[in-house]
Protein backbone atom coordinates (compact mmCIF):
# COMPACT_ATOMS: atom_id res chain seq x y z
CA UNK A 1 0.00 0.00 0.00
CA UNK A 2 2.74 2.58 0.78
CA UNK A 3 4.21 1.69 -2.41
CA UNK A 4 1.44 2.24 -4.29
CA UNK A 5 0.57 5.36 -2.58
CA UNK A 6 3.95 6.53 -3.55
CA UNK A 7 4.37 5.14 -7.11
CA UNK A 8 1.08 7.50 -7.86
CA UNK A 9 2.77 10.33 -6.20
CA UNK A 10 6.19 9.93 -7.70
CA UNK A 11 4.01 9.74 -11.52
CA UNK A 12 1.65 12.99 -10.54
CA UNK A 13 4.62 14.55 -9.95
CA UNK A 14 6.47 13.58 -13.11
CA UNK A 15 3.34 14.28 -15.44
CA UNK A 16 2.53 17.80 -14.36
CA UNK A 17 5.71 19.43 -13.43
CA UNK A 18 6.98 19.13 -16.71
CA UNK A 19 6.09 20.67 -20.22
CA UNK A 20 2.68 20.48 -22.10
CA UNK A 21 2.52 20.49 -26.03
CA UNK A 22 -1.05 21.87 -25.89
CA UNK A 23 -0.68 24.70 -28.74
CA UNK A 24 -3.56 26.93 -29.54
CA UNK A 25 -5.59 26.80 -33.10
CA UNK A 26 -5.20 29.87 -35.00
CA UNK A 27 -7.56 32.56 -33.91
CA UNK A 28 -8.43 30.39 -30.50
CA UNK A 29 -9.99 33.63 -27.73
CA UNK A 30 -8.74 33.00 -24.14
CA UNK A 31 -11.69 31.22 -23.31
CA UNK A 32 -10.86 28.59 -26.08
CA UNK A 33 -7.47 28.20 -24.61
CA UNK A 34 -8.49 28.14 -20.97
CA UNK A 35 -10.86 25.79 -21.57
CA UNK A 36 -8.59 23.37 -24.03
CA UNK A 37 -5.33 24.17 -21.31
CA UNK A 38 -5.91 24.88 -17.78
CA UNK A 39 -9.37 23.61 -17.30
CA UNK A 40 -8.63 20.50 -16.55
CA UNK A 41 -6.80 20.88 -13.18
CA UNK A 42 -8.43 24.49 -12.70
CA UNK A 43 -11.80 23.89 -12.46
CA UNK A 44 -14.51 26.83 -11.08
CA UNK A 45 -14.22 27.28 -7.33
CA UNK A 46 -16.74 25.43 -5.10
CA UNK A 47 -20.11 27.67 -5.45
CA UNK A 48 -18.94 30.06 -7.86
CA UNK A 49 -19.81 30.38 -11.61
CA UNK A 50 -16.99 30.65 -13.82
CA UNK A 51 -14.43 32.08 -11.25
CA UNK A 52 -11.40 29.67 -11.18
CA UNK A 53 -8.71 31.75 -8.87
CA UNK A 54 -9.07 33.57 -5.52
CA UNK A 55 -5.79 35.40 -5.38
CA UNK A 56 -3.66 37.73 -3.43
CA UNK A 57 -3.95 41.40 -4.63
CA UNK A 58 0.00 40.99 -5.75
CA UNK A 59 -0.62 37.98 -7.94
CA UNK A 60 -4.03 39.51 -9.74
CA UNK A 61 -2.75 41.28 -13.17
CA UNK A 62 -1.73 39.37 -16.02
CA UNK A 63 1.92 39.23 -15.53
CA UNK A 64 1.27 37.18 -12.46
CA UNK A 65 -0.88 34.48 -14.90
CA UNK A 66 1.66 34.71 -18.07
CA UNK A 67 4.54 34.07 -16.01
CA UNK A 68 2.80 30.83 -14.40
CA UNK A 69 2.02 29.61 -17.95
CA UNK A 70 5.56 30.12 -19.34
CA UNK A 71 6.97 28.91 -16.10
CA UNK A 72 5.34 26.50 -15.03
CA UNK A 73 6.25 25.34 -11.22
CA UNK A 74 7.29 21.91 -9.62
CA UNK A 75 3.42 21.36 -9.63
CA UNK A 76 2.12 22.61 -12.83
CA UNK A 77 3.02 22.15 -16.52
CA UNK A 78 4.72 25.15 -18.66
CA UNK A 79 2.65 25.94 -21.83
CA UNK A 80 5.83 26.87 -24.28
CA UNK A 81 3.64 27.22 -27.31
CA UNK A 82 1.27 29.61 -26.23
CA UNK A 83 3.08 32.67 -26.25
CA UNK A 84 2.33 36.37 -27.92
CA UNK A 85 -1.34 37.10 -28.42
CA UNK A 86 -2.57 34.09 -27.20
CA UNK A 87 -0.61 34.14 -23.70
CA UNK A 88 -1.95 38.00 -23.38
CA UNK A 89 -5.87 36.57 -24.23
CA UNK A 90 -5.91 33.10 -21.89
CA UNK A 91 -4.12 35.81 -19.25
CA UNK A 92 -6.85 38.10 -19.28
CA UNK A 93 -9.50 35.09 -19.70
CA UNK A 94 -8.19 33.62 -16.07
CA UNK A 95 -7.63 36.94 -14.45
CA UNK A 96 -11.61 38.09 -15.31
CA UNK A 97 -12.37 35.11 -13.67
CA UNK A 98 -10.60 35.49 -10.77
CA UNK A 99 -11.80 36.99 -7.49
CA UNK A 100 -9.93 39.06 -4.57
CA UNK A 101 -9.19 36.45 -2.06
C1 LIG B 1 -1.77 19.39 -14.89
C2 LIG B 1 -2.54 20.33 -14.11
C3 LIG B 1 -2.47 21.81 -14.43
C4 LIG B 1 -2.74 22.44 -15.64
C5 LIG B 1 -3.09 21.80 -16.95
C6 LIG B 1 -2.64 23.87 -15.37
N1 LIG B 1 -2.32 24.08 -14.06
FE1 LIG B 1 -2.16 25.89 -13.14
N2 LIG B 1 -1.63 24.96 -11.40
C7 LIG B 1 -1.58 23.59 -11.21
C8 LIG B 1 -1.20 23.31 -9.83
C9 LIG B 1 -1.03 21.93 -9.23
C10 LIG B 1 -1.02 24.58 -9.21
C11 LIG B 1 -0.62 24.84 -7.75
C12 LIG B 1 0.86 24.85 -7.59
C13 LIG B 1 1.48 26.13 -8.04
O1 LIG B 1 1.04 27.21 -7.64
O2 LIG B 1 2.42 26.05 -8.83
C14 LIG B 1 -1.30 25.58 -10.22
C15 LIG B 1 -1.27 26.94 -10.00
C16 LIG B 1 -1.68 27.92 -10.89
C17 LIG B 1 -1.74 29.33 -10.61
C18 LIG B 1 -1.39 29.99 -9.28
C19 LIG B 1 -2.64 30.16 -8.44
C20 LIG B 1 -2.34 30.81 -7.11
O3 LIG B 1 -3.28 30.85 -6.28
O4 LIG B 1 -1.22 31.27 -6.86
C21 LIG B 1 -2.20 29.93 -11.74
C22 LIG B 1 -2.45 31.42 -11.93
C23 LIG B 1 -2.41 28.91 -12.73
N3 LIG B 1 -2.09 27.70 -12.18
C24 LIG B 1 -2.88 29.13 -14.00
C25 LIG B 1 -3.00 28.15 -14.98
C26 LIG B 1 -3.42 28.43 -16.34
C27 LIG B 1 -3.83 29.79 -16.85
C28 LIG B 1 -3.38 27.24 -17.00
C29 LIG B 1 -3.65 26.98 -18.46
C30 LIG B 1 -2.78 27.64 -19.43
C31 LIG B 1 -2.98 26.21 -16.04
N4 LIG B 1 -2.76 26.81 -14.84
C32 LIG B 1 -2.88 24.85 -16.33
C33 LIG B 1 -1.87 22.62 -12.13
C34 LIG B 1 -2.19 22.86 -13.46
Amino acid sequence: MKKLLLLTATTTLLLAGCSRDYTPVAGASGEDIYKGACMECHEAIEGKDNIFYELDAQKKNTDFFADKISSGSLLMPKFPNITGDNLKAVSQYALDHSIDK
